[in-house]
């Protein structure tokens, strides 16, 4: 399988650490750190040192490991208590991305079975590392799966406009929307991206064009508030995007933004395509109105990186995710194949 040009996740076994390339850091500075315990996990999802909804599941799955190892170095025995107490911490991060509760909830199975059949601790920690490189390697394989389907639908040249990032920055490896565009490119076809900048935190600028240039993908950087101006123009042919959590009916979840570029879509008639893996979406959940938003710091918005573009005492509201509306969706791309959203539910 092709590999990324960089590693988001690593496991480091004689480490027992999990490495993380520090997002908060790029694109100066290509900084990778270790987590050894679980606060620092929980604050790297937190504070989206890792982030992406695929990447966040797989960082928690992690996250659960490194929690249990501390907790079995010589202290008293490992009880579910500690073990729901880890879970909750970590699925206390972030409440929008449902891979985060997905990936949590497969550790919680093991755990708790290996708890039920008394295991000693070493093994039941072996038990929910082999469960976690399984959910990384899964989450590889269906990006790979989801980009040959998705390649299907781009033109042999096709100008893209994509929000945020979905990229390899976001999973274990590869993409969703990214996934679909470097499918399209290794198959031969003559593809640019327009990254939106995606304001507070600067995902679509600080990421997605780093990730797309070190992949020698064609990439044009715009401000958010740029991309209906270049459907206008005739200067985008589609748009994809990846998302955080999708309901039932297709409403689907992801950065802030993504509604007005579907709304400008639909207004240009251009196809708008969700690229994400089957455990981003949320059966349990009939529809969008559901889906629980995160609200950040306010200082994501009054300032641009370390520089204040506010008076400090301004009211702001600063909603990390919106609702894009099935009726907005063409189709959801995912490793089982393109879907409508009314077609979504077959899946189930
Ligand atoms: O706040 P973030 O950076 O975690 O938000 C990420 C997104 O909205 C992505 O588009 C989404 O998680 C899909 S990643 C494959």
């Amino acid at each position: 399988m092709t590999k990324s040009a960089f590693q988001t996740l690593t496991w480091i076994e004689e480490k027992r650490a999990l490495r993380l390339l520090d997002q908060r850091r790029l694109p100066n500075e290509e900084l990778f750190f270790e987590c050894r315990d679980l606060q620092q996990v929980a604050k790297a999802i937190k504070t989206l040192a890792v982030r992406g909804a695929p990447a966040i599941g797989v960082a928690a799955a992690y996250g659960v490991v490194i929690g249990v190892q501390e907790e079995t170095v010589g202290k008293d025995p490992f009880t579910a208590q500690k073990f729901n107490k880890i879970i909750d911490k970590l699925a206390a991060t972030r409440p929008t991305a449902v891979n985060l509760f997905w990936a949590l909830a497969r550790m919680k199975k093991v755990g708790e079975e290996g708890l039920r059949k008394g295991f000693a601790e070493a093994k039941l920690r072996d038990l929910l590392l082999l469960e976690a490189n399984l959910i990384y390697a899964e989450d590889d394989q269906a990006h790979h799966r989801l980009g040959k389907y998705g390649e299907k639908l781009i033109p042999a040249e096709a100008r893209i406009l994509t929000h945020c990032n979905a990229g390899a920055l976001a999973c274990a490896e590869y993409g969703t929307a990214l996934g679909v565009i470097r499918a399209a490119q290794a198959a031969g076809k003559k593809i640019k991206v327009y990254a939106d900048e995606t304001r507070p935190l600067l995902q679509g600028s600080r990421l997605t064009t780093w990730e797309l240039l070190k992949e020698k993908i064609p990439v044009t950087l715009i401000c958010d508030n740029m991309a209906a101006h270049c459907m206008a123009k005739g200067m985008i042919d589609l748009v994809i995007v990846g998302a955080d959590r999708i309901a039932a009916n297709g409403d689907t979840a992801n950065k802030i933004g993504t509604y007005s570029v579907a709304l400008a879509a639909k207004a240009h008639n251009l196809p708008f395509y969700v690229a994400a893996p089957t455990s981003t979406i949320d059966f349990s959940l009939a529809q969008g109105s559901a889906i629980p938003i995160e609200e950040r710091d306010p200082d994501e918005v009054r300032f641009f990186g370390e520089r204040a573009t506010a008076p400090s005492e301004v009211e702001v509201y600063n909603p990390a995710f919106d609702i894009t509306p099935a009726a907005l969706i063409s189709a959801i791309i995912t490793e089982k194949g393109v879907f409508t959203p009314a077609e979504l539910s077959a899946i189930h």
